[in-house]
């Protein structure tokens, strides 16, 4: 690989300096990177001079609030292991081979890593995931709580063909514009091993998280939120042109969980998740914090309820909750917001 390249690629980081730092520090996902791509320095240029709603809010974008969410990767936990176990088909997580690789494309400032390393503890002995975003701020943030991380747009991945086992594309599957997505389903079959498994996650069109992102977050956020969501059918499509085999869709519980040993803190934090998470910032204006989480609250209960079991759940999936919820657990009080996603999965 070429690594005399002064270009500019991450603020504190020339592509040089970077690329150093990555073979020094994390060897077996260094040994996928292919940053002598045609027209990758061309994208870089174009990478680095356009902001995307996720930058911090120097750059005009909502990064800062949805990184000061994140600081916490347990919220998610319940989809997040989900996720991950059908990244590793449901192989232990633990007695995974150490040469197992991992990507997650949209994967900010690393909350889905992040999240395995809280669950594995000391029983993790290898980094797993690599962390790709296009933003730069998301990138700065990962490679600081030391995960291995690349920026790069989903769209054109700065990655060898048949380098990993499982691609896992999540959490924002709807930013990437309608045209562009069958693209992007390609790339991660590009980089995917013979076999390996994509991942995808998003939210159903006409489900109530849909409709969350129409009314609410469009309105009260400072980026606007006009992107549109999966269908089904859709889905399939895109995984089939892409050249996947064994594709399967269903829905997933996948709420908002805070547990608290103090009831108020509970229903705090999770208004303030949800007001960071999606930077609610508007509803801030003119209003105490109080009046905020009382707001989000009201507009959780309006929009977000799953009045029937959706007929393609997952099967393993006993529990949920229909709408914003209180409750003690082991001594504890959670407040859950519930979310039902879209998941797909697919072979190469
Ligand atoms: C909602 S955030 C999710 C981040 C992380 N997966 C999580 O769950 O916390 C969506 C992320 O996708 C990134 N993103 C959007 N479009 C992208 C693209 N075309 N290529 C790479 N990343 C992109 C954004 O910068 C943002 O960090």
């Amino acid at each position: 690989m070429d690594v005399n390249k002064n270009n500019h690629y991450l603020s504190e980081f020339s592509l040089a300096r970077y690329l150093k730092l990555m073979a020094k520090k994390f060897p077996q996902f260094y040994e996928t990177f292919w940053f002598d791509r045609p027209k990758t320095l061309s994208i870089i240029n174009k990478m680095t001079k356009i902001p995307t709603d996720f930058e911090g809010k120097e750059k005009g974008g909502r990064g800062d609030s949805y990184m000061e969410a994140q600081r916490d990767p347990l919220v998610r936990i319940v989809g997040i292991n989900k996720l991950l176990s059908l990244a590793v088909s449901s192989q232990d997580l633990v007695k995974l081979s150490h040469t197992y690789k991992i990507l997650d494309v949209l994967g900010g400032d690393g909350t889905i890593a992040r999240a395995y390393s809280l669950l594995m503890k000391e029983r993790a002995n290898h980094l797993l995931i690599l962390t790709g975003d296009i933003a730069e701020d998301m990138i700065i943030n990962a490679l600081k709580y030391g995960l291995p991380a690349i920026r790069q747009p989903a769209q054109y991945l700065f990655l060898k063909d048949n380098s990993f086992d499982a691609v896992i594309i999540a959490y924002g599957t709807h930013h990437i514009p309608e045209s562009q997505r069958l693209r992007v389903f390609k790339e991660a079959q590009r980089v995917l091993k013979p076999k390996g498994k994509i991942i995808i996650h998003d939210f159903e069109k006409n489900s109530p998280i849909e409709l969350w992102f129409h009314e609410v977050v469009d309105k009260y956020s400072t980026t606007g939120h006009k992107y549109s969501h999966f269908s089904k059918a859709k889905l399939r499509i895109y995984l089939k042109n892409s050249g996947f085999k064994n594709i399967k869709i269903f829905q997933m519980y996948d709420p908002f969980v805070i547990s608290d040993s103090n009831k108020q803190n509970s229903y705090n934090r999770l208004m303030d998740y949800v007001l960071n998470m999606y930077g609610l910032e508007k509803l801030k204006v003119n209003r105490s914090l109080l009046e905020v989480r009382e707001r989000i609250s009201h507009l959780i209960r309006k929009y977000i309820h799953y009045d029937s079991f959706p007929p393609d759940f997952i099967k393993e999936n006993t529990y949920w909750r229909k709408t914003l919820s209180f409750y003690q657990q082991n001594g504890r009080f959670v407040a859950e917001m519930p979310r039902i996603a879209l998941v797909a999965i697919g072979q190469k």
